[in-house]
């Protein structure tokens, strides 16, 4: 018999392991859906799933790219979380012409969160209804939602998430906070205050991009531990292991089994902490993003090679899955 693929040990483990997903080579590139439909149940949108993509024109949606996503999974019996609904990046470009009003922009806000939270209602598990809401420094983001509404417009977000698609679970999504440092614990300080205010918030997405020196796995799990104990579900969103030149071994073998040494010990984390997602962002180290991004770092952060190949670190998670 075939070897069991990556979505069926997590299943039988009642895991959840996710891939970030782009909607072009959704049409058009066999090899990557091949991969995604054999290899993950759980599926996020890359980029599909935010407002700049959604929202063309001031009073118009353009969901196409978005559904081609949510349906290709469904059909494919894949769970999806959606990101993201209120982001300071990736906000449409004309924006820039609009001069709105604080009130407006709340309109605005309240406006997309119900239109496209309650048309997804019972097609995705979770929102990333904020994403990247705290600074590098621990402050809040000076953001232009933070800007017009203060920091009500995180339980505003949720709020209106939580009346059009109150079954769908609603995360604060974060990077650089996956460990604990001076960020998470501004994170934790803010989703305690917005769990006092009565706020329906259900989780924290940690987004785990190791791009420079890793989090240690046990600072991970410290900084797990603590939102779980706030009774807040919390994922692995948008992992990847890219190495600067200082952390490279250079040998691209030797970097390899480094990387899925890392990915090992986080989903040891993940199934030790009761973490039951964990998503990757992207489905090839073709697809990554890293190798668009920064020039300095690795363009292989995946778990299948630019040749559709599964890296060490994909066997890495599955034997750790099989056997942990
Ligand atoms: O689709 C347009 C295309 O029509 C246009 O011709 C082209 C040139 O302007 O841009 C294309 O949009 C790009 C989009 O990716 C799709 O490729 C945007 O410019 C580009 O900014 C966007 O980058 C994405 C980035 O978020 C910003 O939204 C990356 O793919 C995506 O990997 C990255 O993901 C983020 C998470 O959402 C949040 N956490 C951090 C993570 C990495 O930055």
């Amino acid at each position: 018999a075939d070897e069991p693929r990556l979505r069926d040990v997590a299943a039988d483990r009642d895991f959840e392991i996710g891939a970030a997903v782009a909607a072009e080579p959704l049409r058009t590139d066999a090899s990557y859906k091949k991969i995604l439909r054999n290899e993950f149940n759980y599926v996020t949108a890359e980029n599909a799933l935010k407002m700049g993509p959604l929202r063309p024109a001031r009073h118009t949606y353009d969901f196409r790219d978005a559904d081609a996503v949510v349906d290709y999974a469904r059909e494919h019996d894949q769970t999806v979380r959606a990101h993201t609904l209120a982001w300071h990046n990736q906000t449409p470009e004309w924006f820039q012409e609009w001069d709105y009003t604080d009130g407006q922009l709340e309109d605005f806000l309240r406006d997309h969160v119900h239109t496209t939270a309650g048309r997804y209602r019972s097609r995705v598990d979770a929102w990333d209804v904020v994403n990247e809401a705290v600074a590098d420094d621990g402050t809040m983001r000076d953001n232009l939602w933070y800007d017009a509404m203060g920091e009500r417009y995180l339980d505003r977000a949720f709020e209106w998430a939580d009346e059009v698609a109150s079954e769908t679970d609603l995360y604060y999504n974060d990077y650089g906070a996956d460990g604990v440092n001076e960020k998470s614990d501004a994170i934790y300080d803010l989703v305690s205050r917005m769990l006092d205010r009565g706020v329906p918030i259900d989780g924290v997405g940690l987004q785990l991009h190791a791009l420079h020196e890793k989090p240690a796995p046990e600072s991970v799990a410290e900084n797990v531990r603590r939102f779980r104990e706030l009774d807040l579900d919390v994922q692995i969103t948008e992992m990847d292991v890219a190495y600067t030149p200082a952390d490279d071994p250079g040998d691209r073998d030797a970097r390899w089994e480094k990387q899925a040494e890392y990915y090992r010990a986080i989903t040891e984390v993940c199934l030790d902490e009761g973490v039951d997602t964990l998503v990757v962002w992207g489905v090839r180290d073709s697809d990554s993003w890293v190798s668009s991004w920064f020039e300095s770092l690795t363009g292989d952060p995946l778990l299948f090679d630019a040749g559709n190949d599964p890296k060490p670190a994909y066997h890495a998670i599955k034997e750790t899955l099989e056997t942990y």
